[in-house]
């Protein structure tokens, strides 16, 4: 996708997921879980409806479900193979930020699983994805799957995407929203990382919040 020409209704959806989830950040420590708190900074994401089950595909064809990655920290990115700019960038900077953060600390980052999924089923093959993801990194996953799998897995994580420009010699672009997701080991949301902003600014997130 390109961010210069974000139709608006993107914007507006953007908008109101990010309110929405301004809203339950500030609304985490409700009166239900008083007891429980802890001294903790909560994380921008806590309590948010963000991510949960998806049943999807990897490069070789076997089924992923979400429950997979019990005990790992999850960085989830959605997008498509064929996308010319914002996908290839946000991801190389993701990984670039993992990498940054594992030279510093070895032990934390090889609790962190980064996955990507597309939201161009139609196009991203199994092997197709699986290529994609090996080209950044070997620890990448790449998921795929058929529309209604792919579409239940983008609706759990607040993602949109449509279909969007034709471009010469029969393409297409996809529009979608560009959201690097960081998940807890138990799949709860904690934070999004600033791939926009850099590897650097991706790895001291991740410091933050991946023990
Ligand atoms: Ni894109």
């Amino acid at each position: 996708m390109n961010r210069d020409a974000m139709p608006s209704r993107y914007l507006k959806y953007t908008a109101a997921i990010v309110a929405s989830i301004a809203l339950t950040a500030c609304s985490a420590p409700s009166e239900d879980s008083a007891g429980s708190e802890t001294a903790q900074m909560g994380a921008p994401l806590e309590g948010a409806d963000i991510g949960g089950p998806f049943e999807l595909v990897n490069k070789d064809g076997e089924t992923v479900v979400w429950d997979d990655f019990e005990g790992k920290y999850r960085i989830v990115y959605f997008g498509f193979t064929y996308c010319p700019d914002i996908c290839p960038n946000d991801v190389q900077r993701t990984i670039r930020g993992l990498n940054m953060f594992a030279q510093r600390q070895p032990e934390r980052a090889s609790r962190v699983q980064p996955i990507f999924i597309s939201v161009d089923p139609e196009r991203d093959t199994p092997s197709i994805v699986g290529e994609f993801a090996a080209a950044f990194s070997d620890n990448l996953i790449g998921l795929t799957g058929s529309h209604e799998q792919v579409k239940q897995a983008a609706d759990n994580f607040r993602i949109y995407y449509e279909r969007g420009q034709d471009t010469p010699g029969g393409g297409y672009l996809v529009d979608h929203s560009a959201i690097v997701y960081l998940f807890g080991p138990a799949g709860e949301p904690l934070a999004t990382l600033p791939a926009d902003q850099g590897p650097e600014a991706v790895a001291a997130e991740l410091a933050k919040w991946v023990s």
